[in-house]
């Protein structure tokens, strides 16, 4: 049985510059696949068979979000059986929603729960709690939904039945998240809802869409609508390996693995694998092997070899394809020869903590020289030595600074790492038998 035990303990590792790196690294499954196969398997007709889902915390929240409104959903197998419920199957909570950590679950959660007849509060951690939610609840207000959120921000309260109508929506962040909480809402709505986004962002729930018998209409990679009323057919989720929970040991391998490293069975939809090009500009030694599909995304066994990296420019298209694996890219950035610039980032600044001014506090803390700018940052690439640095709560920067130790002069000390259970909870298994060197502490009080 999946339980959901969110990470309040003091956890730090000291990580310790590696000695050999290589081998096979199996990754866990992805978290944005995992969540929509879920959300999108509850109100569907009939059972979704989710295979290779992703066990970590934030998934597991969404998990028990969903049984909370009388979802049955069995994880007792190698997969997870949703029973879906139908579009109007869904019951009232006794509790408001606690979704943790999970930004994605929040947004998503409101396109799907705007038109039930219930009301709902959604409430979530305090990094939730300051993330940007009217982005979200102002057009699925154009809709008909009646949405109260808190100074723009959770707790969020939906007063249930509205009545929704179809909109064409032009939005100000290519975000996919508010691209997916709109056309959820889309399902339930009367007429045609059209997204419009200013650039690519992940395509997950389209293409799960579409899996489940919904006609889409996609006009090029930033144009997508759907006809409501639409109901969902329950089908087979295969979720591919989580390409950003690869793209720590991508970094590790250029950085290391003087045999190569290999990630088997990663995902690799274009719209995520930014990463893939930028690391290749500059000098990474990268190759897809063995490309194939599972399901609906495209995957690859992924094989990288230690390199010698030169700066490069990112663009705010770039950024975009990269967005999750930028606090990784500063590492890589961090290690290269010469000044790395990357600009059009600024959205960064409202993810599970600020990315860029934690970062930036790092990397200074390591002995590397960068510029914080408003939108991005300017690594000044040499030598990282050791130090002590703090994830502030977020799981990508704690693994991120791990990678560091590959090629740091001395040992790391990273404060709080049980966030790391929200996106990859056997990081530290995985990472040390490829060759990081990662003592685990628990330190009772605060540090
Ligand atoms: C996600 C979308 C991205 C990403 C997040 C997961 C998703 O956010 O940063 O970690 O699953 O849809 P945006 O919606 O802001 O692009």
């Amino acid at each position: 049985m999946l339980e959901h035990t969110p990470s309040h303990s003091q956890e730090a590792y000291i990580a310790y510059p590696a000695k050999r790196l290589g081998g096979s690294v199996n990754v866990p499954g992805d978290k944005s696949v995992s969540h929509r196969a879920l959300l999108l398997g509850a109100v569907a007709e009939g059972a979704t068979k989710i295979s290779g889902f992703l066990r970590s915390e934030d998934c597991i929240g969404t998990l028990l979000a969903l049984r909370a409104m009388g979802v049955e959903i069995d994880d007792s197998g190698s997969y997870v059986t949703v029973n879906g419920v139908g579009p109007s199957g869904l019951k009232k909570p006794k509790m408001p929603l606690d979704l943790g950590n999970s930004g994605t679950t929040m947004r998503l959660m409101l396109g799907l729960l705007v038109a039930q007849p219930f009301d709902v509060t959604l409430i979530g951690d305090s990094s939730l709690l300051t993330r940007p939610m009217e982005r979200v609840a102002e057009p699925l207000r154009t809709m008909g939904a009646k949405i109260v959120t808190t100074e723009g921000r959770a707790p969020i309260k939906i007063n249930g039945g509205s009545q929704l109508c179809g909109i064409d929506y032009s939005m100000s962040v290519a975000s996919a998240q508010l691209k997916s909480a709109i056309l959820m809402a889309g399902l339930w709505a009367s007429g045609r809802t059209i997204v419009r986004s200013p650039g690519i962002s992940r395509d997950h729930t389209e293409r799960m869409l579409e899996t489940m018998n919904i006609g889409l209409r996609r006009e090029g990679p930033s144009i997508v609508s759907i006809k409501g009323p639409a109901t969902l057919s329950g089908t087979d989720i295969m979720v591919p390996r989580d390409f950003s929970s690869a793209a720590f040991f991508i970094v590790a391998g250029l950085l290391g693995a003087i045999d190569g490293l290999m990630i088997p069975a990663v995902g690799i939809n274009p719209t995520r694998t930014g990463l893939l090009t930028i690391l290749r500009r500059m000098g990474g030694r990268i190759e897809l092997r063995n490309e194939r599909s599972s399901g609906a995304e495209p995957i690859a066994d992924i094989f990288v070899e230690k390199s010698e990296l030169r700066a490069v420019n990112v663009d705010a298209e770039l950024v975009k394809l990269s967005i999750d694996e930028l606090p990784v890219l500063f590492i890589a950035a961090s290690a290269a020869l010469g000044r790395t610039s990357v600009r059009g980032a600024e959205e960064l600044r409202y993810k599970e903590c600020d990315r860029l001014a934690v970062m930036a506090t790092g990397l200074e803390a390591l002995g590397v020289a960068v510029e914080e700018q408003p939108d991005g940052m300017i690594v000044e690439g040499g030598t990282i030595q050791g130090g002590h640095v703090n994830s502030n709560g977020d799981h990508r920067v704690a693994m991120a600074f791990a990678t560091a130790s590959i090629v740091a002069r001395g040992p790391i000390e990273i404060v709080d790492t049980a966030p790391i259970a929200t996106s990859f909870p056997d990081f530290h298994r995985v990472a040390t038998r490829s060759g990081f060197e990662l003592e685990r502490i628990s330190y009772p009080y605060n540090v």
